[in-house]
């Protein structure tokens, strides 16, 4: 069965944690697609050519060093308005989609290019200062030094940013389900995701057996 999920929405708002929760219940893959974004921003910080990092990333870059800083995210949010930086990890999030045994992916584009036929799409959004509170309790747990209003500044720079950018910018697919989490914990903000995943599935299923 090919089944993808795409979850779209600004910075720290639960994209992730949604992700990971509907792939378990639902025994899908999961790609964090922010993940090649940080890792090309994490080699450009490191001296590289944007364009040369996004050609050559490999999986094992997804997992060198602490790509979740706000260094790494700002340079993340540049490299991703490049477009021979997009058009390089196309295929890659294009055939992860389509696996067998269905997908989840997360990002910013994956309901309107990477995946525009994708079974379901969420835009998962909250006020921009839960986001950044969201963002700050993490960055803080991990010892970080930073202020509330530091971790606000940079949400809403990067958001900018995202929206604005002319190549794949972050919009809310036409056929999306916006889930606004803001007022929602963790467990509603996943049980308001799966109903969509299931009622597609069941939609699914049903159409096959016809
Ligand atoms: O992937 P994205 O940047 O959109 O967000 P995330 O990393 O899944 O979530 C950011 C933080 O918000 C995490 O620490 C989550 O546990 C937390 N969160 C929350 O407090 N309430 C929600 N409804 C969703 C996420
Ligand atoms: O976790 P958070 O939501 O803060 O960020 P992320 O999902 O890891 O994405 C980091 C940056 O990568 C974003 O600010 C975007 O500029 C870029 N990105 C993108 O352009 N397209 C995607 N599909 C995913 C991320």
């Amino acid at each position: 069965m090919r089944f993808t999920v795409a979850i779209d929405g600004p910075a720290a708002a639960g994209k992730g944690t949604v992700s990971r929760a509907i792939a378990e219940r639902f025994g899908f893959a999961h790609l964090d697609t922010g993940l090649l974004y940080r890792a090309v921003g994490a080699k450009v910080l490191a001296g590289a050519d944007p364009v040369a990092a996004a050609r050559d990333l490999r999986p094992e870059d997804l997992e060198a060093g602490d790509l979740r800083t706000q260094a790494v995210a700002e340079a993340a949010s540049k490299v991703a308005a490049i477009p021979q930086v997009r058009a390089a990890l196309v295929d890659f999030q294009r055939s992860f989609a389509r696996r067998e045994g269905g997908a989840v992916l997360d990002g910013r584009d994956i309901g309107t290019v990477i995946c525009p036929e994708a079974e379901v799409k969420l835009f998962i959004t909250a006020s921009a200062k839960e986001r950044a509170r969201r963002r700050w309790l993490e960055l803080r747990e991990k010892g970080a030094d930073v202020t509330l209003e530091q971790v606000l500044a940079e949400v809403e720079a990067r958001d900018a940013r995202d929206r604005e950018r002319a190549t794949a910018p972050l919009e809310i697919a036409p056929d999306a389900v916006v889930i606004d989490t803001s007022e929602m914990d963790i467990e509603q903000a996943v049980a308001a995701a799966a109903a969509h995943v299931e009622q597609r599935l069941k939609a699914t299923k049903e159409g096959s057996e016809t």
